[in-house]
């Protein structure tokens, strides 16, 4: 198997009714059939997400994730085989947006918003592991 990582962001599409529990719920579902880990933060407007596991997996996975209305914009950020899993403890886990965010945010951003699109793949990477550490348990 070779376990690989990708790296998306993508924006709410403004006509979703569609709630961030609900996402979270297939997601999680659909990740532990699928031996897929990752991470997730969402602040409203903007998602940038983590997907890791087998290719096959990943990328089926995210071409449904595509397809979904969810969501618009999407632009993978960093696609890449790995020898190990960074977010391998969560079926998805989430970052819930705070203003405790802001300091890590602001260290990966030109302004003091966050704009996912602007980042490397290496900077989506090094943001999301920071960010890691504000997993929420739910
Ligand atoms: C921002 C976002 C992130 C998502 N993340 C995942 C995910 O990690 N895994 C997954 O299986 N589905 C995820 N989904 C849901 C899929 O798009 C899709 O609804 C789900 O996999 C069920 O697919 P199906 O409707 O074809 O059965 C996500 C959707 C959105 C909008």
């Amino acid at each position: 198997m070779q376990l690989t990582r990708l790296i998306y962001c993508s924006k709410l599409c403004p006509l979703s009714t569609g709630s961030i529990e609900k996402i979270l719920e297939s997601s999680r579902r659909y990740n532990t059939s699928n031996a897929i880990t990752g991470i997730l933060l969402f602040n409203g407007t903007f998602f940038l997400q983590c997907l890791e596991g087998g290719r096959i997996a990943v990328n089926e996975t995210y071409c449904r994730i595509l397809h979904d209305d969810r969501h618009i914009e999407s632009v993978l950020l960093s696609y890449e085989t790995i020898d190990r899993r960074e977010f391998g403890d969560w079926a998805m886990g989430y970052v819930a947006w705070t203003k405790d965010l802001r300091p890590i945010i602001r260290a990966y951003s030109i302004t003091d918003e966050f704009s996912p699109y602007q980042l490397s793949g290496s900077s989506a990477l090094g943001l999301l592991r920071e960010l890691s550490t504000k997993v929420a348990s739910c």
